[in-house]
């Protein structure tokens, strides 16, 4: 089932992300095991067609939008920059895998592994368990901003349907960005639609320097949604 058409997400002025098209939410907290991370099921959320995801931090019910933005007079101006990923990103050529990197982190640490961070495991990935775990690291990146490319230039993209993961994060003792799965189209507040990714993170504590994309300032700041 390919959903990407019907569902959206759009950003109001100073305001929240309406979520439309039944786009499932629920929570997904980061846990470690030994030097890898992984995703563990958190509450339940409740399902509907539209839903509006606070976009300021200061919401009382979030990760849902309670009016609160209004009140604390929430400055959304989206500054990020609308060039494509392949444009934005630096490129690691590997031995038998490549990898481009954009720095758009939101410090969920997926890229390291048991043997090694992302980009030495890319450096070595003539050895195939190398090669293999460079992969997982860079797929596994909820941001996007980590890609792994064979060597025909074709990305290696895990399979998502249309989803919306709100991450928390209490190794960290914070609140985790939105974690936007399989190609959800995000348009701005003034009508413009960013490049259609099958992950990305929108930030949610209201603080990014880079809005509407996480830039890890929840955990320096602590945000915490509860
Ligand atoms: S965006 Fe509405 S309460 Fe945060």
């Amino acid at each position: 089932m390919n959903n990407e058409k019907k569902c959206n997400i759009k950003i109001l002025k100073n305001g929240p992300y309406i979520v439309t098209g039944n786009v499932p939410l629920s929570e997904k907290i980061i846990v470690s095991k030994g030097k890898i991370n992984e995703l563990k099921d958190g509450r339940k959320l409740p399902q509907a067609e539209e839903y509006a995801l606070c976009r300021c931090g200061k919401s009382k019910n979030a990760p849902f939008c309670d009016g609160s933005h209004e009140k604390v007079g929430f400055n959304g101006v989206e500054k990020a920059s609308r060039e494509t990923f392949e444009d934005r990103a630096e490129l690691l050529e590997g031995p038998d895998l490549d990898l481009l990197d954009d720095n758009r982190c939101a410090f969920a640490r997926f890229c390291h592994r048991e043997d090694g961070k992302v980009w030495e495991l890319t450096e070595n990935s003539n050895n195939p368990k190398y090669r293999e775990e460079a992969i997982i690291a860079a797929s596994e990146c909820p941001a996007g901003r980590l890609v792994a490319y064979d060597k025909t230039g074709k990305a290696i993209e895990p399979e998502y349907e249309p989803s919306i993961e709100i991450l928390q994060d209490p190794e960290k003792e914070a609140s985790g960005p939105i974690f936007v799965k399989g190609n959800i189209p995000i348009e701005s507040s003034e009508g413009y639609t960013y490049e259609i990714r099958n992950r990305v993170t929108l930030c949610r504590c209201g603080k990014t320097r880079n809005r509407p994309f996480c830039d890890a300032t929840h955990i320096s700041m602590n945000y915490t949604d509860n």
